[in-house]
């Protein structure tokens, strides 16, 4: 069969000269998306179903789609079917060949629906397993966080503002804020798969079809949990793609996060964990280093898919209703946030249970960075001072201890108590960072039975 032939098949029966190579491969997607072929042809065997429960499609019809679909499946998953540029997507791709394959049955199959609604459905279709892939494998990141967090309940390293020593912390309440983060991130894609899981097919073009269909019966076929309420906005609109980006720019976005303090925390100037050595290379020209490369590239990656979030909102911010061939560009960095967050959530589940903890690292540095000023300072405010002026004498001793080079336990009572009067032998109990954290002793705070009361809470969260 001749190129042009095939693609006059389809659709060009009224242009009287064939497009360009270059046309022909600007305006083909059949290179990635055939990746949705699978639900592709799911949506063809519900709209099939339809129209022969309504009346619109023979017995015979729908038997001979359905066996032909058959095959077209099991060559599409054995990598026997021949995709073809000319067909130009991979809706007319399938769809030739079963005509080819059973005859009229097949030309019949595009009774009261259109590539528009066909896409978004497939589209549709396709996100949401993704999206369910995607809540289990957010779950697993969160159960490796916690695990570690469990471990770590009672180990102390400086908490950082501006990243200077502010507090002491444990590193299991530092390891659970990352559970808060990804257990939000978890809630937005569940509540985005509501709004991706309507049926757009029914819309056809755009109007609707004058065809007796019924929209239910495939929507529940498909386990959509109902329809698109307008077929206009149902063959336009991306917003559900969008907002999945959103979500998975949001969730790259907090692993970036901690990926960065992986690679703070693993330089020697931290040197508070390593990291397997799985996850990280050597240098071709620095024998001592081992760079954590991977950490790096979650970090590197992020700035995909929040690009990805960005290409889509500028895609759609132009296009007039209904349907534009603009949205075919809706699949690439669908495709790819999806991949790159997939791979990412797999490896972090992976890496987290690597991360080794240097535990006297994390103490010593406590020890350098005054972090228990401010307990000094509520200290002397529960003696009655008020909290300015305790604020003011801690400052003058953290002056003084860091002339001498000396941590403020460090310091006599009698030099603390140059600073307030107020102070008695007990201030020695605050300053001391295991009484700093365990004084924090409130829903939320980082107090080693306050982490494990949230480790509780997650693991509840997560069984049910
Ligand atoms: N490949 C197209 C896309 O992804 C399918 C829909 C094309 N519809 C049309 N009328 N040209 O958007």
């Amino acid at each position: 069969m001749q190129q042009d032939d095939k693609r006059s098949k389809t659709w060009s029966g009224r242009f009287t000269e064939p497009v360009s190579d270059l046309v022909k491969r600007y305006t083909a997607s059949v290179n990635f998306d055939k990746r949705l072929a699978d639900v592709d042809i799911q949506g063809s065997l519900a709209h099939a179903k339809m129209l022969n429960k309504v009346g619109v499609l023979s017995d015979a019809d729908l038997a001979a789609i359905q066996k032909g679909m058959a095959e077209i499946l099991a060559n599409i998953r054995n990598g026997t079917f021949d995709w073809s540029l000319d067909l130009e997507d991979v809706h007319m791709n399938i769809e030739a060949r079963l005509t080819a394959l059973i005859g009229d049955a097949g030309k019949r199959l595009h009774t009261g629906r259109s590539r528009n609604d066909q896409v978004a459905t497939d589209v549709r279709l396709w996100l949401r397993g993704e999206i369910d892939q995607l809540i289990g494998l957010l779950q697993d990141a969160q159960h490796s966080f916690i695990d570690l967090a469990e471990v770590h309940a009672g180990t102390i390293m400086p908490g950082f503002t501006h990243l200077q020593v502010a507090q002491p912390v444990t590193f299991g309440h530092h390891l659970m804020a990352y559970v808060e983060m990804l257990s939000r991130d978890e809630a937005r894609l569940v509540d985005c798969r509501k709004r991706v899981n309507r049926l757009p097919l029914g819309a056809a073009a755009l109007a609707g079809t004058s065809y007796p269909i019924d929209r239910e019966f495939v929507a529940a076929e498909l386990g959509f949990d109902g329809v698109c309420g307008n077929s206009l906005d149902a063959v336009s609109d991306r917003d559900f793609a969008i907002e999945f980006l959103a979500a998975a720019a949001l969730t790259m976005t907090h692993l970036s996060r901690f990926a960065e303090e992986l690679v703070l925390w693993m330089s020697p100037s931290f040197g508070f964990i390593t990291l397997a050595d799985r996850f990280c290379t050597g240098s071709s020209i620095m024998p001592q280093k081992k760079n954590p490369d991977v950490a790096e590239l979650i970090r590197g990656k992020t700035g995909r898919v929040d690009g990805h979030l960005m290409n889509l909102l500028v895609l759609m911010k132009g296009q007039p209703l209904t349907y534009n061939k603009d949205n075919q560009e809706d699949k690439e960095p669908l495709f790819d946030a999806v991949d790159t967050l997939r791979d990412t959530l797999v490896i972090l589940a992976d890496m987290v249970p690597g991360i080794h903890v240097k535990s006297a690292a994390m103490a010593a540095a406590v020890q350098k960075g005054f972090a228990t000023a401010t307990d000094l300072a509520d200290y002397l405010v529960k003696k009655g001072l008020p909290f300015r002026d305790a604020h003011e004498a801690v400052a003058r001793a953290v002056k003084a201890a860091e002339t001498q080079g000396v941590d403020l336990a460090q310091l006599s009572l009698a030099e603390i108590q140059s600073f307030s009067p107020l102070a008695g032998a007990d201030v020695f109990e605050v300053l001391k960072p295991e009484g700093s954290v365990a004084s924090r002793n409130h829903v939320g705070g980082t107090a080693p039975e306050q982490v494990r009361a949230a480790i509780e809470r997650a693991r509840v969260r997560l069984a049910g």
